[in-house]
């Protein structure tokens, strides 16, 4: 027979659902109850201990909502009868905050503001300490009940998902995945999983990380050359930098697909938008134009951001009071409004109208990449708003984009939002053969690597298009954080890969 143990659901305590086995509710699921003097078990962490004459207050979180729940001890002795035991007020006493706990109480009515029930607790158990004080062996809990700098968060990422903000962040991309896959589901499209390991460069910008199992330190005694062909795939290897090629060979298949995975760039820009590890939305439709997907990728936005607005509110009321003011009135707003379109020139055209005056570190100029400073300018200047870019100069796109008959432009979009410039780029796709052998020549790359690529148009071409969106960057944008490493559970950047 199994010992009875702390976490056992207590005898007329109810279970949260849909499980097989039985844990207490939730503290989401709690908050829920009716304050009717039932029996409930809490799990969680302590954020706060405080202590009045009579009376101790743990305040228990346990991730699954932003708000904690207050349990109350009746200390021994105190004026109301039915208190604590003494064997309860002593485990009480080696709480602190971070510790674990399970606190078994009533759920009833609570007197004090901003929280309708707590718990009258009659029992405590003590899962784990969290010392305050540093202990042989053992640091200080790092997080005490005072404000952290995110930068110091980030050096304790493993703890970080215990505040305030990095729960929230963590629920809001839980929640913002399963949208995102309900959103293309939704519209007949299809989960494809590309592959990570890849010999192709789908960007042409080389900038993917190698994957090796040679034996580099060997090599470099040696002075030799590495021999790939005896390398783990027999050929060069890297991580993908987008699953946007193989998707459109599923495309090309099944209509209309979309990838949500990992991709890697080895790009060294310390910036607070880019990291080396990111999560990309990638749809690619067949039988659409750029028109089309310009339409997808702005209903796909404003899905997004309405399912954060309905779905994640208490958590984004966090973000709109403690770090970016407005930003639920803002995201709302651009659920609800129309996406401007500009092509590309005119952008210019209103860049180098803003001259000196906009004060740019780069002198826009046709034909330049544009800069963050650029799209900042066109969406919160000019048009107060996301806004569409399109026919971008070749040179500055990649090779698959589908060519203008002025011979100088492709058949490209980004989408340009306040506060963080491009959230997502797309474009129709080159489904010519001849017009995407020749790029590929002039570009430098070798046609015959990109052979599987081109049998795409060899065999039953079709006009189709498709879009990625940095999942980090939509995250960015609904928190208001300014820095993605934050966005993120465990950010990767030029040197940095703790954890
Ligand atoms: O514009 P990008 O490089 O386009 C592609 O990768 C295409 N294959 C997409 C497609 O058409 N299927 O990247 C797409 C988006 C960017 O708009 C940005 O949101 C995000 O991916 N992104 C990054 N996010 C974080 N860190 C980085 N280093 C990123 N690079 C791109
Ligand atoms: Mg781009």
């Amino acid at each position: 027979m199994l010992m009875p143990s702390p976490l056992d659901p207590q005898p007329g305590c109810e279970g949260s659902p849909n499980l097989r086995f039985a844990l207490p509710l939730l503290i989401k699921e709690l908050l829920h109850l009716p304050a009717d003097s039932r029996e409930v078990t809490v799990q969680g962490w302590v954020r706060t201990k405080r202590e009045l004459k009579n009376l101790s207050f743990l305040e228990v979180n346990d991730g699954s909502c932003m708000a904690g729940i207050q349990c109350t001890f009746e200390l021994p002795g105190g004026v109301v009868p039915g208190g604590i035991n003494a064997e309860t007020s002593r485990v009480l006493s080696a709480v602190s905050t971070g510790a674990s706990v399970v606190v078994r109480g009533k759920l009833v009515p609570s007197p004090a503001a901003g929280q309708a029930a707590e718990v009258a607790a009659s029992a405590l158990t003590l899962l784990g300490e969290a010392p305050a004080e540093s202990m042989p062996g053992i640091p200080a809990y790092p997080l005490q009940k005072k404000r952290h700098s995110l930068e110091f968060l980030r050096e304790i990422a493993h703890l970080r998902a215990r505040t305030n903000t990095f729960g929230a962040i963590a629920r809001i991309r839980s929640r913002m995945a399963f949208g995102i896959h309900e959103f293309f589901q939704a519209r007949g499209y299809q989960y494809i999983h590309t592959p990570i390991i890849t010999s192709s460069d789908a960007e042409g910008a080389g900038a993917m990380f190698q994957v090796t199992t040679l034996d580099l330190a060997a090599l470099a005694k040696s002075g030799g050359a590495p021999d790939y062909s005896k390398d783990f795939f027999g050929k060069r290897a890297a991580l993908t930098v987008s699953g946007q090629l193989e998707a459109e060979t599923y495309a090309t298949a099944l209509s209309r697909v979309y990838t949500f995975g990992p991709t890697f760039r080895a790009e060294n820009s310390n910036t607070a938008r880019h990291l080396a590890e990111f999560w990309m939305i990638e749809p690619e439709t067949a039988f659409a134009r750029l028109e089309d997907n310009m339409v997808l990728a702005e209903d796909f936005l404003k899905f997004i951001f309405s399912k954060a607005l309905d779905e994640c509110a208490e958590d984004l009321s966090f973000f709109d009071s403690h770090i970016e003011k407005g930003i639920v009135e803002n995201l709302r707003q651009v659920a609800e409004s129309k996406f401007s379109h500009m092509t590309y020139t005119d952008g210019i055209r209103e860049l180098e109208k803003a001259g000196s005056k906009a004060g740019f570190a780069f002198k826009p100029f046709w034909g330049c990449d544009l800069q963050s400073e650029h799209e900042k300018y066109l969406t919160e200047t000019v048009v107060k708003g996301p806004v569409i870019v399109t026919g971008y100069p070749k040179e500055i796109k990649a090779f698959y984009m589908k060519q203008n008959d002025d011979g100088k432009t492709v058949r490209a979009m980004d989408v340009l939002v306040p506060r963080l410039g491009e959230i997502i780029g797309g474009s129709e796709r080159e489904d010519n053969l001849d017009r995407l052998e020749k790029r590929i020549t002039e570009l430098g790359m070798n046609p015959a690597d990109y052979s599987w690529y081109l049998d795409l148009r060899r065999y039953g071409t079709v006009p189709h298009s498709g879009f990625g969106l940095g999942f980090e960057r939509i995250i960015q944008y609904v928190t208001g954080m300014a820095n993605i490493r934050d966005v993120i559970p465990y950010p990767r950047a030029a040197g940095q890969a703790e954890f």
